[in-house]
């Protein structure tokens, strides 16, 4: 059989197996991806996970919160077998609160001028120079989006913060949350236009049971599967497994 054409962009291998598998070898470099679900799906903790075998691996991670503040994020990732608290000390893996941010450059308003955006991308794009991030996390970036209120402001916002971090090559993955029943891939419809990847995190009621699933939507500069998985978050990182093969057999 012929080997799969990967085609030759360098891959940033998520260290999550089965979503390497998914994506041969890995999401191309420089990409900034959406990941997208409705709550509870498994969103940070896969996003998480691309962070820390990233720091393993010796690539400096920065994960940019927005929702939640980083210390309980930091209790929830201690448990896994594969972290390694050093990579704290050693500032492999960083944690950035984004609202403190929004303080320091003074955007206390409820809506951002697009100055505000500006600065914003440029600050952000400041930090990712200064730590040489080579993986990004933003989560999520509708709590941002929620700042701009308007399409044109937020497809501005999101052009231009791709734009800055592949320029940095940088890969990115932006966490995108969407209501449980929505078709969408994003709240306000914009963003997934210009990312260069989407990647869907949902929960399927099977004989019972909720599972959680995950699809690659798009991904620009690869091939991928587009087929649907089961997600399971255990103790040893994220397990896909194909829904046909595990969810589904027999009846
Ligand atoms: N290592 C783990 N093993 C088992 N379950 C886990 C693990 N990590 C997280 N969970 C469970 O997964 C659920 C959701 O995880 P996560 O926070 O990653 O989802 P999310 O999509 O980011 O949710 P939200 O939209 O609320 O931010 C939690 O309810 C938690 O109980
Ligand atoms: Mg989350």
């Amino acid at each position: 059989m012929m080997e799969p054409r990967t085609g030759d962009r360098v891959r940033c291998a998520t260290g999550i197996d089965g979503l390497d598998t998914i994506l041969y070898g890995g999401i191309p470099t420089d990409n900034t991806v959406i990941l997208t679900g409705s709550c509870g799906t498994g969103k940070t903790s896969l996003a998480l996970e691309f962070l820390i075998h990233g720091a393993l691996n010796n690539e400096n991670s920065l994960f940019i919160s927005v929702t939640e503040n980083s210390e309980k994020l930091l209790a929830n990732i201690i448990p896994y077998r594969f972290f390694d608290k050093d990579l704290l000390k050693s500032g492999k893996l960083v944690f950035v609160d984004l609202p403190a941010m929004y303080d320091r450059l003074g955007m206390t308003k409820a809506e951002l001028s697009m100055e505000e955006i500006d600065l914003l991308v440029a600050s952000i794009s400041s930090l990712v120079r200064e730590l040489n991030t080579k993986r990004l996390v933003i989560d999520s970036i509708t709590s941002v989006c929620y700042k701009l209120k308007t399409p044109e402001k937020i497809r501005d916002f999101v052009l231009k913060l791709s734009k800055a971090l592949s320029d940095l090559r940088c890969t990115s993955i932006l966490v995108s949350e969407v209501a449980p029943h929505s078709n969408a891939y994003s709240l306000f419809g914009v963003e997934e236009a210009i990312a260069d990847g989407i990647m869907l995190m949902s929960n399927l009621e099977r004989r019972g049971d909720l599972l959680r699933t995950l699809q690659v939507i798009k991904m620009r500069g690869t091939m991928h599967s587009r087929a649907k998985y089961v997600l399971d978050l255990t103790p040893v990182g994220v397990l896909l497994v194909p829904l046909l093969k595990g969810g589904s057999a027999g009846t």
